[in-house]
């Protein structure tokens, strides 16, 4: 028997349209502490990464606070995405289905769901995210002290430097990437926005895109 797909909050509200709550305000404030905080990053990040992309300080009160803001903003990056790990994980564990949903690209791309396994709370668009920010972040953090002088310069050497500044900025690049087609999905798969703002999908929605999630939800499975 598959695993329930209920996650604690959610649950269904008979009417027209059928609204189903898919995110508590907790998970909310915890995700939108995250992407606000990947933003800042990145575009602190871009401006020490590059001279061309320096102008991006002026956002941060000049290049030395911007050298000294990036670092903990890392810290408070790592901190909410450790909250959205431990809510979500469960539901992004990987399944069977996952892989044949992958290997139908072109269904998804074609918006024919019907064509394919049904989904439960995430589908494995989803949980590639999920998984592959879990490991950058870890990353970033890791190759981020390496570098911070300020606290840590005296524990790594200059070679270890190089080559944790060559990580730390490869894996901010694919990170980047990642989280534009996370945007990007997002705003692609109409409804979806409103699961993060609002917290709150329809009942239309949940059942193109998440229809194991609302069976379950539905029967009582959990
Ligand atoms: C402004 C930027 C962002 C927007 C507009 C956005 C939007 C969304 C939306 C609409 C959902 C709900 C999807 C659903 O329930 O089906 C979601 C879920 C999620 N978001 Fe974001 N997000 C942003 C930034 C981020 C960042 C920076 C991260 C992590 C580094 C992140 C991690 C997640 C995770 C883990 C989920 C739960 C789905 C899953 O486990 O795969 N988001 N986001």
């Amino acid at each position: 028997m598959s695993k329930s797909e209920v996650d604690a909050g959610d649950s269904v509200h008979p009417g027209k349209p059928v609204i189903v709550d898919r995110y508590t305000v907790a998970a909310r404030i915890n995700h939108w502490i995250t992407a606000v905080s990947l933003v800042l990053l990145a575009l602190s990040g871009l401006a020490l990464f590059t001279p061309a992309l320096y102008f991006l300080t002026g956002l941060f009160g000049g290049g030395q606070l911007t050298r000294i803001i990036h670092p903990w903003i890392g810290v408070v990056l790592f901190l909410s995405f450790m909250g959205l790990f431990f809510r979500f994980f469960r539901l992004n564990l990987w399944e069977r289905t996952d892989s044949v949903w992958m290997s139908r690209m072109r269904d998804v791309l074609a918006n024919e769901e019907n064509k394919l396994p049904e989904v439960g709370k995430y589908n494995a668009g989803q949980k590639m995210v999920f998984w592959s920010m879990s490991l950058f972040i870890l990353v970033l953090i890791t190759s981020g002290v390496v570098i911070w002088d300020q606290y840590f310069g005296n524990y790594f050497t200059i070679e270890q430097k190089r080559i944790a500044v060559l990580i730390h900025s490869a894996t901010a690049i694919v990170a980047i990437c990642v989280w534009i087609v996370h945007v990007y999905a997002a705003i692609w798969v109409r409804g979806t926005i409103g699961a993060m703002t609002r917290g709150k999908v329809t009942g239309g929605w949940a059942w193109r895109h998440h229809r194991r999630w609302l069976k379950d939800l539905v029967t009582g499975k959990n």
